[in-house]
């Protein structure tokens, strides 16, 4: 048994409080098939500097009372350990001490492996979220959503899509990845708390370079918001960049994407007409993001200036997206839009993505 108490606490490591010989053994041993070490304290007080800095906090019920008693603060992804399953007192533990998690050795063993692996493999920064919503309908933000991802991917970033606009007829369709095998909304609607990151991205179908969360071609439904808060944070941690194609109505699962999104790209067409309902679009936006910009796209008919839009609705401007010539032509024979690089929206994704200061691409573009 290796017990790992240190000295210098290195905030890259799970910290687990117990004194529980056998809890410790087993949680050092699965920790150990992932290569991760652990820090261990057997003592509440010593633990307090560590805990909240530690990735994960993983937590014995034997040292549940003394971590209150010692004032830990509350941090809502602690993990306790119970020893009997029906002992109800354990719920009661997990609450004063703000557990957001209770599990049982060895059921929990595989969920746990996956936790770790998450650590070992998932980057300490998770990828940014970057969400696309039109100011009206057929405005093309699901054409800017797959722009920016096929961009990104072409620079050789792992990029997950996701498709959260239930009524939008499926981005995997824009793709062109519709066949591909793999979980989709309505298998995953039921998913919450912590998903594994490896697990998810090789549950999810891939199209090209993309990996993809869209629907199937059954009758629509919500996305739960719990959903939605389980699978983002997993898609980011295994991703360089995840974009979410946001429904103009925004529900419940739209507004918890848009909370993660440290950006909203909302896309106006050039007329007086989608610049009004735009309006409406950036109110609900507004409430969840604090960054949100216009990308207003072409043709101007009316010669409408981007700038008047973006004054007109109270937004910064983006960037004025100039009309893809060609675009409906290369929809029907399902090439995904600026997959080849050329053109106005390659361009305005390429600028985009390179200013977005991405962690460095793992494959040569
Ligand atoms: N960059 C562009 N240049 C020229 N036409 C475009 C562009 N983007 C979208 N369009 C046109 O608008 C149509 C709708 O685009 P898209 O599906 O991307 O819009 P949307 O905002 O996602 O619409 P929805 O309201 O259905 O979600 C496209 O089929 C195409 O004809
Ligand atoms: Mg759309």
């Amino acid at each position: 048994m290796t017990s790992i108490a240190r000295a210098h606490p290195n905030s890259a490591r799970p910290l687990l409080v117990t004194r529980d010989a056998a809890l410790l053994e087993d949680v050092v041993r699965i920790a150990a098939t992932v290569g991760l070490e652990l820090d261990v304290y057997p003592e509440a007080p010593a633990a307090r500097e560590l805990w909240p800095l530690a990735p994960t906090v993983l937590v014995g019920e034997d040292a549940a009372g003394a971590l209150v008693a010692a004032g830990v603060p509350r941090r809502a992804d602690v993990v306790l350990f119970g020893t009997d399953l029906d002992d109800a007192d354990i719920w009661e533990r997990a609450v004063r001490l703000g557990a957001g998690q209770v599990v049982f050795l060895p059921d929990a063993e595989e969920w746990l492996a996956e936790v770790f692996a998450d650590l070992v493999e998932g980057k300490p920064e998770s990828a940014p979220v970057i969400g696309v919503v039109g100011g009206r309908g057929g405005a093309g933000a699901t054409t800017l959503a797959v722009g920016l991802s096929v961009t990104a991917a072409r620079q050789g970033r792992r990029v997950v899509v996701v498709d959260a606009d239930p009524l939008g007829g499926g981005i995997d369709l824009v793709i062109g990845g519709e066949t591909s095998s793999g979980l989709r909304w309505p298998d995953l609607a039921g998913t919450s708390g912590r998903v594994s990151s490896r697990a998810l991205l090789e549950a999810l179908p891939t199209t090209g370079d993309l990996t993809v969360l869209s629907w199937d071609r059954g009758d629509a439904l919500s996305i739960p918001p719990t959903a939605m808060e389980a699978l983002l944070p997993a898609a980011q941690r295994g991703a360089d960049l995840v974009v979410v194609d946001l429904p103009r109505r925004f529900d419940e699962a739209a507004a918890r994407a848009a909370d993660r999104a440290s950006m909203v790209l909302l896309v106006v067409p050039a007329e007086v007409r989608a610049a009004a309902a735009a309006s409406r679009v950036a109110a609900s936006v507004a409430g969840h993001c604090a960054d949100v910009r216009l990308v207003v796209r072409g043709p101007a008919p009316g010669r409408l200036d981007a700038g008047v839009v973006a004054e007109s609705i109270g937004l910064p401007l983006a960037g004025y997206l100039r009309p893809e010539p060609g675009l409906s032509a290369a929809l029907e024979r399902g090439d995904a839009p600026a997959a080849r690089g050329r053109g106005p929206l390659a361009a305005f994704c390429t600028a985009f993505v390179s200013a977005l200061d991405l962690t460095a691409p793992r494959t040569a573009a």
